[in-house]
């Protein structure tokens, strides 16, 4: 479960200071799949990198499965990352000179993971995301849909927690973007996973529980 309290965020721009988050408090509980919606600017990817423990706040408090993620040491916010959070990116950022295989592998690498028990993982998750039949193709030999769910596999492969997508449908015609969110739409079915997808497309706000609206770095309402 994640709990956020009073998350404010504040970058120093040399005389100048950027709210990015104003007191933003959201819980996301297990199996949840939500959605945040606003406006360019608004605080949207801030709000994810806090999430995913890539930005700390300046001030508020925020839990991970009841951790206070600030009192963490940086060694120990890289396992958490690695070990709990997934994350997804618009641009795919796929290795253009490996297969969707290895692209898949990677984290695993990083993990030392044995080569065999690497591709085993790999292939599953492919073969999650509806690309079994695809896994040796490099990212040119495949269409933007099925780069992007190349990318959700690899953010799969260490079976995370919570996986973090920021507009992963933002570079993709609506049929794909239909079919990225079906599956995240699957992956959520058995409530293991929390997902937060931030999205600029009300129709696939629309397929989530909950949305929340970012304004100027504060949230506006959080019911749909
Ligand atoms: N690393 C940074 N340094 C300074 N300002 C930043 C940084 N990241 C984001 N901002 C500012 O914080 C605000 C929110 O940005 P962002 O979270 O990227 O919004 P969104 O994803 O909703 O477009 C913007 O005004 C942006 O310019
Ligand atoms: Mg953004």
């Amino acid at each position: 479960m994640i709990e956020m309290t009073n998350i404010s965020k504040v970058y120093q721009m040399g005389e100048k200071k950027v709210e990015a988050l104003r007191e933003v408090s959201m819980k996301i509980e297990p199996g949840e799949f939500i959605a945040i919606m606003g406006p360019s600017g608004s605080g949207k990817s801030t709000l994810l990198a806090i999430m995913g423990c890539l930005e700390i706040p300046t001030s508020g408090r925020y839990l991970f499965d009841k951790k206070e993620v600030s009192n963490l040491t940086d060694d120990e916010l890289s396992l958490l990352r690695n070990e709990k959070i997934g994350f997804v990116f618009q641009a795919f950022h796929l290795l253009p000179r490996f297969s969707a295989l290895e692209n898949v592998e990677l984290p695993l690498i990083y993990k030392k993971v044995a080569k065999d028990e690497r591709e085993e993982r790999a292939r599953r998750c492919l073969e999650q995301v509806g690309l079994g039949d695809r896994i040796e193709h490099a990212p040119s030999e495949l269409s933007g849909g099925e780069q992007q769910r190349v990318a959700i596999a690899r953010a799969l492969v260490n079976s995370p927690r919570l996986i973090l997508a920021d507009e992963p449908t933002g570079n993709l015609d609506s049929t794909s973007a239909q079919e990225v969110m079906d599956i995240l739409s699957l992956l959520n079915q058995d409530k293991k996973i929390m997902i937060a997808v931030v999205t600029h497309n009300p129709l696939i706000a629309e397929r989530v529980k909950k949305v929340y609206h970012l304004k100027d770095g504060q949230l506006v309402n959080e019911a749909k």
